[in-house]
Order: C-alpha cells, then sequence, then structure tokens
C-alpha cells in the first residue's frame, strides 16, 4: 500500500503535467493559478487511498481523482467570491487578481473540466460515479446555500449548522472516498461505510476550519484570520456565544452583529474576546472530538484488517489536528 505523502506527491505531479493552457489566456490563467500546488490535495489523497485498500494499480484512477481536486477547486473560486475573501493559501484570490467575472467563469469552465475528467473511469462504473458525483455537487449548491442565508439569521440552530457543514463540506470528502471504493471494487457495505466515515469526519474537518478561522495562527493559516466574524457566519462558535451570552455582553455581541460598517479589526477583536468569555472555544474543540469519534467507529465498519486502515485514520486524525 502507498503512502498518503507518495500519492499526493504522484498526483500533484499528474495535475502539474496537466497544463490547461488553452486560450483565451484570461480564461485558463486563474485555472492554473488556483491548481498549482499549495493546497492540501486532501480530496483525490481519500480517493486513492480508499481505492488502494483493494487495488494497487492507483494511476488508473488518476483522471477521476484530478476530477475531485478540480471541482473542489471550482468551489473555492465561487465561495471566495461569495464570502469577500481576498486571500488563500497565502495568495490573493482569483477575484482579487482578476475580477468577479474570471472567478465565476474560470470557475464555471473548472466544473465542466471536473465533469470531463470523473466520466473517464471504467464503463462499468460510469453510471453509479456520475449519479454520486452530481448528487454530491447539488448537495454542495444546497450547503452553500444555506450558509449564506444563515448570514442573516440570527437564530440558526446547532442542527440546521451541521446540516449545512454536512452538505457544504463533509459530502465531498465522503463522496471521494465512496467513488475510489467504488473503482476499488469494494462491497457495498464498505464502500458506504467509507462514505460515513468521511461524512463525519468532514463535519469535524469543517469545524476545525471554522475554529481556525477565528484560532488560526495567521502566519501558517494562509487566509485571513476573522473573516467568518466579519460575514456574521452562523459558525458553532457563534450560535453557542448567542446562546450562551447574557446581559451586556449579548447586547455587545448582537450590537457588532448589526453593525453597518464596522472597523473590522475592532469587530474580530471584540467577537473574539466574547468567543472567549462563553467559553465556546471549548465547546468547539469537543465537537470536533465527537465527530471524529464517529468517523473511527464508521471506518472500523469497513470489513478490512484494522493495520489496513490505519493510514486512514491516521491521516484525518493529523487534519483535525492542522494548522492551516
Ligand atoms: C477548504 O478546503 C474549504 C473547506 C471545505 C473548509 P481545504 O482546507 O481542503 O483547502 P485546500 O485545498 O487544502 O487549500
Ligand atoms: C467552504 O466553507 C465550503 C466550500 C468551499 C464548498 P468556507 O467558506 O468556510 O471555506 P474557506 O474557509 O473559505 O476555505
Ligand atoms: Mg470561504
Ligand atoms: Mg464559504
Ligand atoms: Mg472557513
Amino acid at each position: 500500500m502507498y503512502l498518503p505523502n507518495q500519492l499526493s506527491q504522484r498526483i500533484n505531479q499528474y495535475i502539474k503535467e496537466l497544463a490547461f493552457s488553452r486560450k483565451p489566456q484570461g480564461l485558463y490563467n486563474p485555472i492554473e493559478y488556483v491548481l498549482s500546488p499549495g493546497g492540501k490535495r486532501i480530496r483525490p489523497v481519500l480517493m486513492l487511498m480508499a481505492y488502494n485498500l483493494y487495488r494497487d494499480d492507483v494511476e488508473a484512477i488518476f483522471d477521476p481523482a484530478t476530477a475531485i481536486e478540480v471541482y473542489h477547486n471550482y468551489t473555492l473560486l465561487h465561495d471566495d467570491l461569495m464570502d469577500r475573501a481576498d486571500m488563500r493559501r497565502g495568495k490573493a484570490t482569483v477575484h482579487k487578481v482578476w475580477n468577479d467575472n474570471a472567478a465565476i467563469l474560470s470557475g464555471d469552465a473548472m466544473l465542466v473540466l471536473a465533469y470531463q475528467y470523473m466520466a473517464r473511469v471504467k464503463t462499468d462504473c460510469l453510471k453509479p460515479v456520475m449519479d454520486l458525483f452530481s448528487q454530491t455537487a447539488l448537495e454542495i449548491c444546497e450547503g452553500q446555500q444555506l450558509d449564506m442565508e444563515f448570514e442573516t439569521r440570527h437564530d440558526v440552530t446547532e442542527e440546521e449548522y451541521i446540516e449545512m457543514i454536512r452538505l457544504k463540506t463533509s459530502v465531498l470528502l465522503a463522496a471521494s472516498l465512496k467513488i475510489g471504493a467504488l473503482l476499488g471494487g469494494a462491497s457495498s457495505a464498505d464502500a458506504n461505510a467509507l462514505y460515513d466515515f468521511g461524512m463525519h469526519m468532514g463535519v469535524a474537518f469543517q469545524l476545525k476550519d471554522d475554529w481556525l478561522d477565528v484560532y488560526g495562527d495567521p502566519a501558517v493559516f494562509g487566509k485571513k484570520i476573522g473573516g467568518d466574524i466579519l460575514c456574521n457566519k452562523k459558525t458553532y462558535m457563534l450560535i453557542q456565544a448567542l446562546r450562551s451570552a447574557k446581559g451586556d455582553q449579548l447586547n455587545e455581541l448582537n450590537d457588532w452583529i448589526e453593525a453597518e460598517q464596522p472597523n473590522p479589526q475592532e469587530k474580530i477583536a471584540a467577537v473574539t474576546r466574547i468567543y472567549n468569555a462563553t467559553g465556546v472555544k471549548q465547546m468547539c474543540e469537543e465537537q470536533i472530538a465527537l465527530y471524529t469519534r464517529k468517523g473511527l467507529e464508521s471506518l472500523e465498519r469497513v470489513a478490512l484488517p484494522a493495520e489496513m486502515k490505519e493510514q486512514l485514520s491516521q491521516l484525518m486524525l493529523g487534519l483535525i489536528d492542522r494548522q492551516s
């Protein structure tokens, strides 16, 4: 079996050699820019690892693995526009380097490219893989829509938040694993257990992303700290702070949420102080631990020897512990 690092190097090399360099450059340059090394490449690595549980010829699925990474990066182009984010992976975002239209249209082209690459799977897997990919892509739109709608709602519940992040983030990690398993010839019970592993771990992964958005180290995070606070994103921490804060503290939090044009640094500092005082940082960490445990339980259901699954659990635990 390959190590995650080896798979990540090989898929990075494969993506690099594809050179999406047709014309017009205005369409393809942003694609090359966002696909250049820098991302963690988690989703293709998960697909390859799931496949590698059943088969050794990992290069046979480099095209669908590329598809999942191209698709993920497409969501980032549109997400950064929607979230008014001007930095990703330590670099300016596409709509900042080029403009909004470039992020929209290069993103659209990446979605089409992702479908082209995903369709290059062996014929007997084509329908199940494309069905799962399409269902996943639609769910991500649903999650992203909820994420945006929640910005202007103050009564979002914890359950609604978990469902929103399941849709916008978890299903792609889950589908990456399940597609790898299907292509590798896994039983449907194994493929579904791997899907559930990705689903629970994906919730923990997004909870950690939200945690890093507040408590990450700006030198390594690669995105601007406090972006979620500025957008009034209803993260687990904000939902819990709105529930736990009382009296003056709650009034102050609501004032910052409703402020028309707040000073960004002051708002981030004030909301972070309220998070610290209400203990929501620890509450978020407990949720991360809870969903990580659920994920590991799902992985146990995969009918393979524990030592074969060790790398998958270690990789995920490392990701949950990540700093960027
Ligand atoms: C960022 O995903 C978007 C989320 C779902 C949180 P990653 O953290 O996997 O981003 P890259 O590709 O490694 O930059
Ligand atoms: C991203 O959630 C989910 C998708 C891109 C579909 P975020 O908006 O939290 O991701 P980052 O923090 O910008 O990477
Ligand atoms: Mg974002
Ligand atoms: Mg977003
Ligand atoms: Mg985020």
